[in-house]
């Protein structure tokens, strides 16, 4: 067993998932039941679906599955967060509008769930008396300061009402770990893929949105010259950064911020040969079309990579997926669901 497994399975806990019917979310439901642990999750199906947790049901068993309870409730109501923080020892919060054009469409509605029911989830943990507070921070809070790989205490401004609030977020987390005394961890997510990231809608990110449409015979869309390049980190890296936020011992690891990637940067360009290989290889006789060159999107940023010294040094960070072996291990799952 890996060590973030290890310090998961040393301690019975209670966790509170929040965002569970979501992608990344439900992934969590799935890792901290098959380690035994006692889970209360909930979500507003805002983006995310009941057949992400059917699915984790299935993955973990009808045993496990009894120590889950889900609770479908709206972060935006601080009464629902009071009661799913009630006795958790761990907050794990996902919940939250992802998507950078959608917040800049329609920026009250990213506020409320991400600004305020962000803070909602904050008190209501505090007021609990949940011993550790994790959440989803994001790498857009670098914003347009150029410095590349990105290190945690160097930020540019924002570029997008997604990215305020995301920011928001790590300064009302550092703020209540001075006040209160709270433990607070953020984990700033760069370009997360892996199952059930849902490759439908507007808002949908660019892997599930492409292998969707290269399965579907159509035509993939690069915003710009293809060179925009990104860090993409796999699902399983994100877990156990997560497992490791949720149970580090470490005095160091506490009310910080840390980059959540893998660290290596791929192209839009590269990305699209990878993805188009890897279906070629689940799909015999796939016809995959060259990309189609489109606008540059607006609140975008040219290039994004982390240096992740930092969480491998205070929290024991080790990821042990490439964007390569995430890719095949997605792509595979992106097929399977298709010709289900
Ligand atoms: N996926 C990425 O690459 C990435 C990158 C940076 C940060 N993040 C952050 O990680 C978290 C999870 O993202 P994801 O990719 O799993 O997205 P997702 O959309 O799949 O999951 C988010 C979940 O939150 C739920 N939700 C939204 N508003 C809610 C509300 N008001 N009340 C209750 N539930 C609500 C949705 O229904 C959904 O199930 C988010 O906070 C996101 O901002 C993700």
């Amino acid at each position: 067993m890996v060590p973030h497994e290890t310090a998961v399975r040393a301690q019975s806990r209670r966790w509170l998932v929040t965002g569970s019917a979501g992608f990344i979310g439900s992934h969590l439901v799935e890792a901290l039941l098959k380690l035994g642990q006692t889970v209360v999750s909930l979500d507003n199906f805002a983006t995310g679906h009941r057949h992400n947790l059917d699915q984790v049901r299935a993955a973990v068993g009808d045993n496990a599955w009894q120590r889950h309870r889900f609770i479908e409730g709206d972060i935006t109501d601080p009464d629902t967060c009071r009661a799913a923080c009630e006795g958790m020892d761990v907050v794990l919060h996902e919940a939250a509008l992802g998507s950078v054009p959608r917040s800049i469409a329609t920026p009250l509605v990213t506020h409320a769930a991400n600004a305020t029911g962000f803070l909602n989830m904050l008190d209501a943990a505090r007021l609990g008396g949940v011993k550790r507070f994790v959440y989803a921070a994001s790498s857009s809070t670098y914003g347009d300061h150029p410095q590349l790989p990105k290190v945690e205490h160097v930020i540019g401004r924002p570029l997008s009402p997604y990215a305020v609030t995301k920011y928001l977020n790590e300064l009302y987390a550092d703020v209540y770990s001075r006040c209160y005394g709270m433990e607070t961890i953020g984990l700033r997510y760069f370009n997360v893929f892996g199952a059930r990231q849902d490759p439908n809608g507007p808002y949908a990110a660019v892997i599930p949105r492409w292998v969707d449409q290269m399965l579907k015979g159509q035509r993939c869309v690069i915003n710009g010259d293809g060179e925009t390049s990104r860090d993409f980190c796999y699902i399983a890296n994100v877990v156990q950064a997560n497992l490791l936020a949720g149970t580090s011992a470490n005095p160091e690891a506490i009310n910080q911020v840390y980059n959540v990637a893998f660290g290596e940067s791929t192209t839009l360009n590269t990305l699209h040969e990878l993805i188009a290989t890897a279906l070629k290889g689940n799909v015999p006789g796939l016809e995959i079309a060259p990309p189609q060159y489109g606008e540059f999107r607006a609140g975008d940023v040219r290039h994004s990579l982390a240096d992740i010294s930092k969480a491998k040094t205070r929290l024991g960070y080790a990821p042990q997926h490439t964007v390569r072996s995430g890719l095949a291990e997605a792509i595979a799952w992106y097929v399977k669901q298709a010709s289900a």
